[in-house]
């Protein structure tokens, strides 16, 4: 019996960038040349077999629609950092990440290009960014988003990119991922900054609420991570959110850009200990003792 094919609704678009060119494209191009640095056009596909190269593009592809969901997420939590008024420096922190963000999204995109080009990829626009709501007290709606995007999202994807990068033996991956790795950086540790400035302002209600959220958001993640420890529910490796790949069997030939999968989970859960728990733990913040969020 075959299991049934999931149906894509309508509402969803085709996930396709690409450059306008022209001044524009020189004004980006003068302000992030490591893109053109790149070691482009080294990768020897002939060395791998046809299975790795196919899964390679599905991989790259997610990855680059995960740098792109990732920008737009860093907007909107940029708009809502002006919206509080933010003290200046954090803003201006924040201020480069959507950048970073596009450099990323073209870093993958460009070395999708070299594996053969995109696989289709259809999402939901309107599921781009974390949906707020808008009653909420203007400075909670900016926390909560700062706790999904950044404590959490961003803040563990980091030790799991350092691996990947530390893993990867092609010079034009390692270059891609070590571009990658610098910049997210900073971009895990913002949000702890946020909560450093105004976490006092909230009370055991708001306190509670932001809890939830980032549970809600770990949630994600161990739900994700748990279809590698259960093999029979066959995960592929670009159904991971912010992993760039990994492998679980049968990649001899070596991968490209992924991990395997008894290096990828060890990593992903140390990930979540140190760069999520303990710097929310010693905020005050305790993602353990929330409550599920209905329907999570
Ligand atoms: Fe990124
Ligand atoms: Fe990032």
């Amino acid at each position: 019996m075959t299991a049934p094919k999931l149906q894509v609704p309508d509402h969803f678009e085709a996930f396709d960038i690409g450059l306008l060119g022209g001044p524009g494209e020189q004004l980006y191009r003068k302000a992030r040349p490591e893109i053109d640095a790149m070691p482009w056009g080294t990768i020897d596909l002939s060395a791998f077999p046809e299975t790795t190269i196919a899964r390679a593009r599905r991989v790259w592809t997610m990855a680059a629609f995960q740098e792109y969901r990732t920008g737009a997420a860093c907007s909107l939590a940029l708009q809502h950092l002006f919206r509080v008024q933010a003290p200046l420096d954090l803003i201006a922190v924040a201020t480069r990440f959507p950048l970073d963000e596009v450099v990323h999204v073209e870093l993958c995109g460009r070395l999708v290009a070299e594996l053969g080009g995109a696989m289709e990829l259809r999402h939901d626009p309107a599921s781009l960014v974390p949906r707020l709501k808008p009653e909420l007290d203007p400075l909670l709606q900016c926390a909560e988003i700062m706790m999904r995007v950044f404590c959490v999202g961003e803040a563990v994807s980091i030790p799991i990119l350092r691996a990947s990068w530390q893993h990867a033996e092609l010079p034009l991956l390692r270059a891609i991922l070590g571009r990658i790795v610098k910049d997210e950086a900073v971009h895990g540790q913002l949000g702890f900054w946020f909560l450093d400035w105004c976490g006092d302002a909230f009370d055991a209600d708001e306190r509670a609420h932001l809890e939830r959220a980032a549970r809600d958001e770990i949630g994600k993640l161990l739900q994700s991570w748990a279809r590698f420890e259960t093999p029979a529910l066959g995960a592929e490796a670009d159904e991971v959110p912010g992993a760039f790949g990994l492998s679980d069997a049968g990649d001899d030939a070596g991968t490209l850009g992924w991990m395997p999968v008894d290096v990828y989970l060890p990593t992903a859960h140390q990930a979540l200990d140190d760069a999520v728990l303990k710097p929310l733990l010693d905020r005050g913040f305790d993602p353990r003792r929330a409550e599920p969020i209905p329907g999570h």
